[in-house]
Order: C-alpha cells, then structure tokens, then sequence
C-alpha cells in the first residue's frame, strides 16, 4: 500500500489511474495482484473514496484492472495494445489452404510493373510543406466520393485513418457505438483509447435499427461502423437501411466513421451516412483489398476541421504518403487494364462466396453468400474448430478477437476470396470443423 500510494503524486481521478496504469505496465504491481480496497487506498492518499472508484473505473475500462466483487480489484495480465488482432495470427501455420488472413488472392490483384515505369524514376518532392495529396488523385476520389467532403487527404491505409481519427475524435471514457462483431485491431485501438464500447448487433441490412434507438440513450460520442464487406460477416449496409439510422441519428450529437476497407471489390454500392448527415461523418476507402495491401494507401473524407487537424498531427509524424504511391494509384485509377483486373476481382470474389455457400448448404451449413473476402461461421465450439480445421490443413481465424460481449454463439472467420478451387471439399471440412464433439463413447 504504502509502495503504491508513494508512486502517487498528482490525486485526481486521472493521476491516480495513470500511476497505477504505469506501475502495472512496469510490472511492479504483479498481474494478479490484489489492489488495496477504495477505501484504504482513499485514506492513505487523503482523498475522497470516489476518487479512487473513479481512478478504478478508467483502468476497469481499459483492462488494467478488474473488479472481483467481494473478493477484491485485481491487476491484469500487461498485454501488449494489439491483443485481439495479435491473436488472429495463425502462427505461421503450414498449411496447405491458410483461409485465416483476410486478405485478397495476390493472383487477383492488378500488375504494378508496367505501371511503375510510368509512376517516374525519382522520388522527390517540392517541399516537406506541399499539400500531401496530390491533385490528380484528390481530383478523381473525390469525384467518386458518396458526398462531398468538406476535407479530404490519404493516409497509410484505413488501419491508419482509423487510428489517427480515433486520436482525434474519441476521449478517455467516451462511449463508442460500434458493431458486433467487429474488425479486432479497431476494438483494440479505442480500448487502448479509453473507450466504453456499445455493441451494436448486425442483420443482413447492417446495423439493428432497434439496437442503435437504445444505445443512442447511453449518448454516446461515435458510431464506427463498416458501411459495405463488413469484416468478419460478409455484411453490407442496404441504402435503406444507410436511410434509416441516418434519421436515427439526426437529432444526435454523434460523429459517424465508416471504414470502407473492401472498396472497390465489394459487390455493393458504396453507401455512405454522408449523403444524409452533414458534415459529420467520415468515409475512409482503402485501396488494400483492390489493388494490393502493400500499397499502404486509403481516402479520408469529412468534416473539413477534422481532416484538417489529421493532416497537420501527421506533419508531425509521415508527413504525406509517399508521393509515388499516389502517382501508382493515379495509373491503377485509370489504367483500362487495370479497373478491368480490379472488376474481374469483383465478380470471382462474388463466385467463390457462391460457390462456398452452397457447397456449405449440401453439407447442411446455411448461410448466406457474404461480400467481399471473409465468411463468418457458427460453429459450436472454437477450439475444436480451428484444431479441425487445421487438422484438415485448412487454417481459419477465431471468431473471439472480433466478439464484443453479447454476441451469440462461437465463429470462426473463413477468408473464402482465397478458394480457388475445391470449395467442395473446404465446405465438407469446415462443416466437420463447426459440429460438436463427438463423444468417446460413441457406438
Ligand atoms: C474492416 C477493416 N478495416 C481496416 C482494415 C485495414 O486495411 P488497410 O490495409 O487499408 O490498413 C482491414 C484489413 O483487413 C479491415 O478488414
């Protein structure tokens, strides 16, 4: 006790939280360790019990600590800010299909090579303080924007744009709506954030409209939601329903970010809150899944001030993405070659999603055909699907990471854009994979 209080000195809510914050990251509060009781660490500080309660609220929230009811407030186990996305790596699983990566097929992807010879052979630029877009590319994606953006730059692709406009926008102990499940890297960064997440359940439309009414009451600050691929489920948003939650949200003070990371690969028509909302929502299109994630490049449209304040934070930082990525991206807008590969994507994406489900529904798996890459399956126990399916040389993701409380049964996520071929036989594995235990005893 006296150790902790010691490492105290400023005594306010926030500087309590952050000096035990800091003592657990050091390991020198032990994960597991029991916390003095509220009371007593109150009376050692000489300050009022609720200003312990509210410091251990703010470390509850970001899953320093947790509360055990009467047998007391346990440190946590430190982990490291990227635990959930952490978590879906395969461990560089061998196997011989790895459909747990959620990336496109690389032989679907555009050429860049004879693109690149046009891109120029220098990498140059006029000076650090130039606009960080360039006008051609700005020209051409705000064309094809779904509103007009007040503001609009580019950024390392939409995992940045996500992460820079979280540190904009959302506050320690904000509430945050977002849907369930969700992509594991964003519940981390706005956990790391501070956040009190809202889970917002999905149908085949997107977002439960009836799920949004309630949650707007707890007045929350954002609404981050994936307007069409929805990773992991395949969903997205149907206009009416975009129509929907638009007047939903109205007479809220929220600021919706849509994370658009399929693009251009998704069957659907690129729906957005912005046509109904003005000047508050933000619309973030990655390039990642169409034209290959190692461009590192996604759009950022929206709200003037905020776009405004990125681009400056970023001066501070990368300054711009790499001019002559944005030259590439240029040629692949507008390359004929090219937006046909891109297209071509499209519809075998689409194909190997119907292929899938139907092999799935011959094996007595229904689901619906998702768009874009990924498939969420049910499955009834995930361990024992991922050992299957692995078992089978099939590697799929587990569902956890991307599960906020609330949602109902056990999934694993099946980037099914990587079947080329023998979805029959993945079907007949990842439907064994999903069934229960059989028991030892069976006859
Ligand atoms: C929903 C979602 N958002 C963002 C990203 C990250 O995309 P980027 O490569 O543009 O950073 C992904 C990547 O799979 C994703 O699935």
């Amino acid at each position: 006790m006296e150790r902790i209080a010691a490492s105290i000195g400023d005594r306010s809510p926030q500087g309590i939280a952050a000096a035990i914050g800091r003592l657990i990251g050091s390991g020198d509060i032990a994960a597991g360790e029991r916390l003095p009781t509220v009371r007593d660490l109150a009376r050692e500080l000489g300050v009022s019990p609720g200003t312990v309660a509210e410091a251990w609220r703010m470390l509850t929230v970001v899953g320093a600590i947790e509360a055990r009811g009467r047998a007391g407030t346990y440190a946590l186990r430190t982990a490291g800010p990227a635990q959930r996305y952490r978590s879906l790596a395969s461990g560089g699983g061998a196997f011989a299909l790895d459909l747990s990566t959620g990336i496109p097929d690389p032989a679907l992807l555009p050429e860049l090579g004879p693109l690149l010879r046009r891109v120029g052979g220098k990498a140059l630029s006029g000076s650090y303080l130039d606009r960080p877009v360039l006008p051609q590319l700005e020209e051409l994606l705000v064309a094809s924007w779904p509103f007009a953006p007040g503001g609009f730059t580019v950024v390392d692709g939409a995992l940045d744009a996500l992460s820079r406009v979280a540190d904009l926008i959302v506050g320690f102990g904000d509430r945050v709506l977002i849907e369930n499940p969700a992509f594991p890297p964003l519940i981390d960064l706005l956990e790391r954030q501070g956040a009190e997440l809202i889970a917002l359940p999905l149908d085949s439309e997107g977002i439960v409209p009836s799920a949004l009414i309630n949650a707007l009451q707890l007045r929350p600050s954002t609404l981050f939601l994936q307007p069409r691929a929805h990773n992991p489920t395949g969903i997205s948003m149907s206009e009416q329903r975009a129509r929907e939650l638009a007047i939903l949200l109205q007479d809220h003070q929220v600021t919706v970010v849509e994370d658009d990371h399929c693009g251009d690969i998704s069957m659907a028509v690129d729906v957005s809150l912005g046509r109904y909302l003005d000047n508050r929502v933000i619309h973030i299109r990655s390039f990642s899944k169409s034209h290959g994630p190692d461009l590192r490049i996604a759009a950022v449209g929206g709200p003037v001030e905020v776009v405004d304040r990125l681009v400056e934070r970023r001066l501070l930082g990368p300054g711009w993405t790499s001019r002559m990525v944005q030259s590439l991206l240029v040629e692949l807008l507008t390359d004929p070659d090219s937006i046909d590969v891109v297209a071509q994507a499209r519809r075998t994406y689409a194909g190997r999603q119907r292929e899938l489900a139907d092999a799935l529904a011959s094996c007595g798996l229904l689901l619906s055909a998702g768009d874009g890459i990924n498939q969420w399956v049910p499955v009834v126990d995930e361990r024992l699907a991922l050992v299957r399916a692995a078992a089978a040389g099939i590697g799929v993701a587990p569902g956890s990471p991307f599960a906020l409380s609330g949602l109902t049964g056990a999934h694993v996520r099946v980037t099914v854009g990587l079947i080329s071929s023998g979805a029959e036989h993945v079907a007949e594995c990842l439907a064994a994979a999903a069934l229960p235990a059989r028991p030892s005893h069976a006859v």
